[in-house]
């Protein structure tokens, strides 16, 4: 793993979906290579932009007073392109011609497969750094961009529970993950959700519709119940079904949150997260380490082999399982 590799322009790109706190890695990436004389390349729209060789320098101007900005200056994509070997190649030729030494990867599952790959392929240094709302990377207990979309999922629900209560409404909110429950299972703890249901766990439905009858009965006003996306066929929808069938007379709503969970400006925690990060990422980076991702364990960071991820979830938090669980809302 620890190689010479004594870069002094090293390439950074973006990958996969956009999370807040995107901008302030790449913020950090450059002030910590600035110190220690290394050009950092930017390169635009993630692994597509690599294969087409759009790189760009990316200094100090560039990345100033961005790091309460959501988004990534740097854009990105989901490259089909760079799942093939002729694409990978022609990425890697473009890296050799622009004569960039080593890559910082900053992305969520796929894009850190692809990384491993390439990196395998060719030979070829590369760093990475764990972003997803989903919060599902392997080696790292948190991702760049859940936090800040766990409090964007708690503010609209706190809406969703002022309408819902003055109506005597039961709401279903599906939230993003893909197949990770960690946004409805934290969330559904913050907001003191009705139910929650995640893809983790085969939901009980007749579990859930006793949960309801009984809430009802114990003269609950309005319910809120959050599903992840993909947990059940059709998601919030395929529910709303369901519970509508054992109770007709419930005006049920359903509010799919979508992409309004990726934007806005990052947390304080996800600003901080993303600097700790990328600082060390790129100090390590630049000082010869390869082949690895920076992940926050603990409280610290750590370094694991991109080697070690492949084919792994990060695990949801026993003690949030264990939490809903006696708050009788996992169903
Ligand atoms: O992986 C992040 C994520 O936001 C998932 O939660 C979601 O399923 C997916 O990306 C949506 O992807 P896209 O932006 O390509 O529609």
């Amino acid at each position: 793993m620890q190689q010479d590799i004594n870069a002094r322009k090293i390439g950074v790109l973006t990958s996969g979906g956009d999370v807040p706190g995107l901008n302030a890695a790449l913020h950090a990436i450059v002030l910590t290579a600035m110190k220690r004389g290394v050009e950092i390349i930017g390169v635009d729209e993630g692994y597509e932009g690599l294969i087409d060789g759009k790189f760009n320098v990316l200094d100090f101007t560039r990345v100033q007073h961005i790091v309460d900005r959501g988004g990534t200056i740097l854009r990105t994509s989901r490259s089909k392109r760079f799942m093939q070997t002729e694409g990978r190649k022609r990425a890697f030729e473009q890296l050799k011609k622009a004569e960039i030494e080593g890559l910082i990867i900053i992305g969520g599952n796929g894009s850190l497969q692809g990384a491993e790959i390439f990196a395998r392929e060719f030979d070829y240094p590369v760093m990475a750094i764990p972003k997803t709302i989903d919060n599902d990377v392997f080696g790292t207990g948190f991702a760049i961009g859940f936090d800040t979309a766990t409090n964007t999922i708690v503010e609209a629900v706190d809406r969703l529970r002022d309408t819902a209560d003055s109506t005597s409404r039961l709401f279903i909110v599906e939230v993003m993950g893909r197949t990770s429950g960690y946004l409805a299972l934290t969330c559904g703890i913050a907001v003191a959700a009705d139910a929650i249901v995640i893809p983790e766990i085969k939901p009980d439905i007749e579990r859930l519709l006793d949960l309801a009858e009984h809430k009802l009965n114990i003269g609950t006003r309005s319910m809120i119940i959050l599903i992840t996306e993909n947990s059940i066929p059709e998601g919030g929808m395929g529910l709303k079904k369901i519970v509508d069938a054992k109770f007709p007379e419930f005006d049920s709503r359903v509010t799919i949150l979508g992409h309004i969970q990726r934007g806005g400006s990052p947390s304080a925690f996800d600003r901080t997260l993303a600097s700790l990060l990328a600082n060390r990422a790129t100090e390590e980076f630049i000082m010869g380490l390869r082949g690895v991702m920076a992940g926050y364990i603990n409280g610290s960071v750590q370094f694991m082999p991109l080697s070690e991820l492949a084919g792994k979830i990060n695990p949801l938090n026993d003690n949030l399982v264990q939490l809903a669980g006696e708050l009788s809302i996992l169903v």
